[in-house]
């Protein structure tokens, strides 16, 4: 596991904004937005199998720069979910991923079998206004034993109280024998809509 100090995506107004936000290469670019980068690395180092056998689901994959950034580690098996059915058409444009599936995180469960993934990542979608935290004993059920689990949220003020909840609910789920952590580290923060529209 390991956090992200920023997603690209500000906090909006209403809870569901996100289903009309496709991003552009440009938007991600101009806001140096690292964490798809880092996941993908974060994921290659610790696993012990060939990565080109792994099964990895990319929750809340949005365009796809996740399955673009663990293809360039040699991860090849790439199944993607996300809420937003413009997002999974970009995604789909990008021809990494073999399955492609709209859920809606929180309100559905994952179309996805009991310990299927040899690892499930969720990148830029752990936050306030987004995936609710509820969601992550859904991310551990269709992780098999002994499989990993990456995720990321954010540090920023607007954040705080969701990323407390968050690790409380993954405290829990270490105490239960469910998880254990491997990695943790935060990364350089990146520019908001907000800060760059600000400098
Ligand atoms: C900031 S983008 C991150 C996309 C991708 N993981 C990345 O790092 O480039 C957040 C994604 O989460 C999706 N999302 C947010 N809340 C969701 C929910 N409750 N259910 C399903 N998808 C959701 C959005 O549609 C969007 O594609």
């Amino acid at each position: 596991m390991f956090r992200d100090s920023g997603l690209v995506k500000e906090r909006t107004s209403s809870r569901n904004a996100w289903q009309q936000w496709t991003p552009t290469w440009m938007d991600v670019a101009v806001l140096q937005y690292q964490a798809p980068r880092l996941a993908a690395a974060c994921l290659a180092s610790v696993f012990q199998e060939p990565l080109q056998d792994a099964l990895v689901l990319d929750v809340a994959c949005g365009t796809g720069l996740v399955a673009k950034e663990l293809q360039a580690k040699g991860f090849c098996r790439l199944h993607g979910l996300d809420g937003s059915q413009g997002m999974l058409e970009h995604a789909c444009r990008k021809g990494i991923y073999q399955d492609l599936k709209r859920c809606l995180l929180g309100q559905e469960a994952l179309p996805a079998p009991e310990g299927c993934y040899d690892a499930v990542l969720i990148v830029g979608a752990l936050s306030e206004g987004q995936v609710p935290t509820s969601v992550v004993p859904e991310l551990l059920r269709v992780t098999r034993p002994g499989g990993y689990l990456c995720l990321t949220t954010r540090s920023n003020t607007g954040n705080l109280e969701y990323k407390a909840q968050l690790q409380q609910v993954l405290n829990e789920l270490e105490q239960r024998g469910l998880w254990r952590k491997v990695m943790d580290f935060a990364m350089p923060p990146w520019l908001s809509p907000k800060e760059l529209w600000e400098l």
